[in-house]
């Protein structure tokens, strides 16, 4: 299998459309999101609007045989994608459902209110972006998976933030992403933090307790 990372592309709409499915294919700990969320639009805008749409400048793509593998989706800052979240992402969102132009389904309702009750009970890691302002998203598709490319995305990644003098980075994962932890471990990061979730999107798949995790690297 020939192996490359090339730089994400704002200007050519297959990288736009690739990463938007796969994070619809693989949101679901890894899986797909299908059995839990209808609304390819929503949850593709939800996830990575941000990375394809505000700041597109930081991402990373796998290349497998000239096919589009995984995604790696970067931030230096953190704090200047919080702002635009909530300045702009949100409220855009929130107008997209009241307004019908993102037509959802009892089992998206079922989702969001999940995730909107776990962020009022502030079930959510505060992460020190001072010490690792940059973060980042990763995501490949099952059949390209324990092939070394996450890997390799992620140490290009990793000397992409140097160059800009960057100092620390984070991520977040959960108890139900289970290559994930050992990947990153790998890798070098260690557990910042870990949170009981009491209830999630993941319940179904993952009876047992689950955990928010934070990790994090010094460059
Ligand atoms: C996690 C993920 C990005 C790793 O990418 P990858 O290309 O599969 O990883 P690599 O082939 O570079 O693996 C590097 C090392 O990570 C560890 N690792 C990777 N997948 C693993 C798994 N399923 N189980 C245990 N260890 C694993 C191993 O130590 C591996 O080294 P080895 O193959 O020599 O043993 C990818 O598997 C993936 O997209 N998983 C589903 C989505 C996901 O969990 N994303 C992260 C969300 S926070």
């Amino acid at each position: 299998m020939k192996k490359e990372i090339v730089r994400y592309d704002p200007s050519n709409p297959a990288h736009r459309e690739a990463v938007r499915r796969i994070v619809y294919d693989t949101g679901f700990g890894g899986e797909t999101v299908a059995p839990y969320f209808d609304n390819f639009d929503l949850f593709a805008d939800m996830l990575t609007l941000y990375y394809t749409d505000y700041d597109a400048s930081h991402n990373f793509l796998a290349m497998a045989d000239g096919e589009i593998a995984g995604y790696l989706l970067g931030c230096p800052d953190t704090a200047a994608c919080d702002s635009v979240t909530k300045r702009e992402i949100y409220p855009a969102l929130l107008r997209g459902i009241i307004s019908g132009r993102y037509k959802l389904t009892p089992k998206d309702l079922l989702y969001i209110r999940r995730s909107l009750s776990a962020m009022i009970r502030g079930e959510h890691i505060a992460t020190p972006t001072d010490v690792y302002p940059a973060h980042l998203h990763i995501d490949f598709l099952p059949q390209y998976r324990r092939a070394g490319l996450g890997s390799k995305i992620m140490l290009e990644y990793m000397d992409y933030l140097r160059g800009l003098g960057v100092k620390g980075v984070h991520l977040g994962t959960s108890s139900a992403h289970r290559s994930a932890l050992p990947f990153y471990a790998k890798l070098g990061f260690s557990v910042y933090s870990r949170l009981r979730m009491s209830e999630t999107v993941f319940a179904p798949l993952h009876p047992q307790d689950l955990y928010g995790i934070v990790c994090v690297k010094l460059l």
